[in-house]
């Protein structure tokens, strides 16, 4: 069902900080921060050869990342974001096999521009998974 590892999130503090470590230390490639309101996230890609990362830091009061930075002030892997080629078959194959889809169950469009959905972690080995419609 799932294909290509499409990106990994990671929550930080500090976006600035946290973009000049992959540019400056790592040497790889990074976007402009983005804002995703509709999210509660900005967002900076790190584009790799084979995937990207996100570095995800919380905008606004209600940012959905903002108890995950409580509990790991440094920062963390937030989630994973795999590829499908059909969301909607497979959030209903997923359900049918006991997953827990977050909010309400439709996907929003994600910082990509394409279908988005997240599965409860502890379906998933403790890892918050994203798919992506690609
Ligand atoms: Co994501």
């Amino acid at each position: 069902m799932i294909g290509r590892l499409n990106h990994v999130a990671i929550a930080v503090p500090d976006l600035a900080a946290a973009t000049a470590i992959y540019r400056d230390t790592l040497g790889a490639r990074v976007s402009a921060p983005q804002e995703e309101p509709d999210h509660g996230v900005t967002v900076v890609f790190v584009e790799l050869p084979n995937t990207k990362i996100e570095l995800l830091q919380p905008l606004g009061d209600a940012s959905p990342i903002q108890a995950f930075l409580e509990r790991n002030p440094s920062g963390g892997v937030h989630h994973v974001c795999y590829e499908v080629e059909d969301i909607l078959a497979a959030r209903d194959k997923l359900k049918s096999q006991g997953a827990r889809v977050l909010g309400d169950g439709e996907p929003k469009i994600g910082a990509h521009g394409k279908p988005v959905l997240f599965l409860h972690p502890k379906n998933f080995c403790g890892t918050l998974v994203e798919l992506e419609q690609v």
